[in-house]
Parts: C-alpha cells; structure tokens; sequence
C-alpha cells in the first residue's frame, strides 16, 4: 500500500503491474485478422483523454450532460435509496460526476468512503487530491489495477453497506461476452444488503445517435484517428492517421454504435516494436469501437438472469439517459 505522505485520509494500494498487458499482443491479433480491429483501450493516451472531454464538451454528444443532469437531480434520492455505503466506483478517473454522489452522501453520514478503482495510479492520486482539499469527511481507498484484480482484492465494507458504481454509459463499449463476465465480477463481490448503480445510455431516434458519434467540430473523428497516433508513439510506428477516414454508424439490428477507421487509399504502415507490417486496400476498415445502447427492461432482464435485483431507475426528461439501482438477487 502506497503511503501519500502529504495527503491525509488517502491510502492506495497498487496492483498494476506495468507493461504487462501492454505488449501489443493484442494490437498484432486485431491488424492480423481478416477483419482487422483495434481495442478502444488505445484511446485513452493523454492526448485521448483530452479528446474525449472535447466529445463530451460537443453540442451532438449528450450521454455525458444528461448522466451528470440525472445525477445534479437525483442524487438526493439514491443516498436515500441505500442508506450510508461506501462507494466503490470502477473506473473512476477524474471521479467528477461522483462528486455529486459524495455530496449527497455526505448531507447523511457524518463519514463519507469512497474506494475508486481505476488502471492508472497516477490519475488516483490526483483526483483523490482534489476530493480530500474539498471534502473534510472524506476517506479514499484507491485501488489502481485493473477491475478484476481490484475486485477480488476490496478491503471489508466500512460501512457494512457497499454501493458499486460503473458510471459514463462504459458498458455499452463491452462486447456481450465481455459485458456478461464483467457484471458476474461484481455480483460475485456483492454481499447481501449492497447495491450496483449502473449508468447506460439508451436506444433511442437514430439521428439523434448518429449526430452524437459524428460531431460537426470533428472532436470524435480525431478522438478515433488518435488511436494510431497513440500505437505509432508507443510501438514506433509510422500509421499516417491523416489517410483513414471517421466512419461511426447505428447498427440497429445490433443497438449500437460501430466505429471505425477507413483507409482512403491501398497503403501500408509499420509498428517497429511489434515487428508488424499491416497493409490496408482502399476503403478497407479497422474497427475501433463499438457503443452499445441499451432498452431498460431487456438490461435489467439480463442483470436478473445473473443474480441482480432492480430496484430503481432515474432517467432524464427525454429519456435518453438511465442510471439503474440494483441489489442482490437471486443467484443465478
Ligand atoms: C467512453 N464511452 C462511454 C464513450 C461512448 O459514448 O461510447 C466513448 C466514445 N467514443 C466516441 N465517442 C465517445
């Protein structure tokens, strides 16, 4: 456990073992399939995370207001709802939404917890300096691993009481068999008597998603075509971003968003450290990500067949947005 010597009411333990799930092993699968993919994790380099702030910041990208507006709303009601729990949020980041959750929390107990999970330790300890200037009875246990070591690895409920919190709409960037293991993970750290409040985002008109994933400013365009910038400066490559074209379309067989990057010429790019060589036709597409939207009852159906219980639901006036409150159920 890390010792932030001039941070009080903070400890973090770390649990990432750097480069070991960065060897690219998965970038020389995606390029090497016939279909070829990149996994929407070689976003999020600091000029990704930038980028995404800028998405969220677009007039056509509504997930991001519309969660933090239910939760400006409602967080009153979901601390009313569980009572004094810790709060263990999965991917924390800048933990910024949360803050209206500790709030509501803190107007109830005179102790707030918080246990923010999240790969990078860096990112813990400065939004975990922010949350302790300005809260005075606030108490962080970061944990910076990934969700399934840090789950297995939680420290006992303060509390008694937990509430997990998987915020932001991430789950719709899960394949199914990805969503379906992740959601067992947590139940499977859920004693009985603690909560999962789940933030998904919502099928809803298809111009309305398709403007979302396809801003008039082009913040989600370059936010896609970081991705290569991102393998070029980590595997010393040499991908011209510049030559693949944004494409992000509503499969509504599917509900979801699909993302991709399209090559606009036959070219070819090199990853040094990788020693892959990938060649691309003209038109030829990588897909990048994929957003999964959501219709409530089919999600909580599917949460009820692996052990969760709903037990409320806060939408927005459009109904475009849910956060969902679940307990423990029966196991499956
Ligand atoms: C992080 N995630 C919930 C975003 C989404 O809407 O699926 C990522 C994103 N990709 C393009 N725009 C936003």
């Amino acid at each position: 456990m890390d010792d932030i010597g001039d941070l009080p009411r903070f400890e973090l333990t770390r649990l990432d073992a750097p480069g070991a799930a960065d060897d690219g092993a998965d970038v020389v699968a995606g390029l090497g399939a016939p279909r070829k993919s990149l996994p929407c994790r070689y976003f999020y380099d600091a000029r990704g995370s930038e980028l995404f702030e800028r998405i969220c910041a677009t007039p056509e990208y509504y997930p991001t207001r519309t969660e933090r507006a239910i939760l400006e709303a409602c967080a009153g009601d979901i601390a009313e709802a569980t009572g004094a729990a810790e709060l263990v949020e999965l991917g924390s980041g800048s933990a910024r939404k949360t803050r209206l959750l500790l709030e509501a929390y803190s107007a109830r107990a005179p102790e707030v917890h918080f246990a923010p999970i999240d790969v990078s330790g860096d990112m813990l300890v400065e939004s975990a300096r922010e949350l302790i200037a300005h809260y005075d009875d606030l108490t962080i246990r970061g944990i910076a691993g990934t969700y399934e070591d840090a789950l297995a690895a939680l420290h006992p409920a303060p509390d008694d009481r937990r509430m997990f919190l998987f915020l932001g709409s991430t789950i719709g960037n899960f394949t199914d068999d990805e969503r379906g293991a992740f959601l067992a993970r947590i139940r499977a750290a859920m004693a009985p008597g603690d909560f999962f409040l789940l933030g998904f985002d919502r099928v809803k008109d298809a111009g309305i998603l398709h403007a979302a994933y396809n801003d008039a400013e082009g913040a989600t365009a370059a936010f896609n075509r970081n991705i290569l910038a991102h393998l070029n400066a980590r595997f010393h490559g040499d991908f011209r971003p510049g030559r693949f074209r944004h494409v992000a379309l509503w499969n509504g067989y599917e509900s979801r968003i699909e993302i991709y990057l399209e090559s606009d010429r036959a070219q070819a790019a090199r990853l040094d450290d990788l020693d892959l060589d990938a060649s691309f036709e003209a038109g030829e597409r990588i897909h990048t990500e994929i957003s999964r939207k959501f219709e409530p009852d089919a999600l909580a159906a599917e949460l009820a067949r692996l052990g969760f219980a709903r037990r409320a639901e806060w939408t927005d006036a459009c109904g475009w947005f849910s956060l969902m409150l679940f307990g423990r159920g029966e196991a499956a």
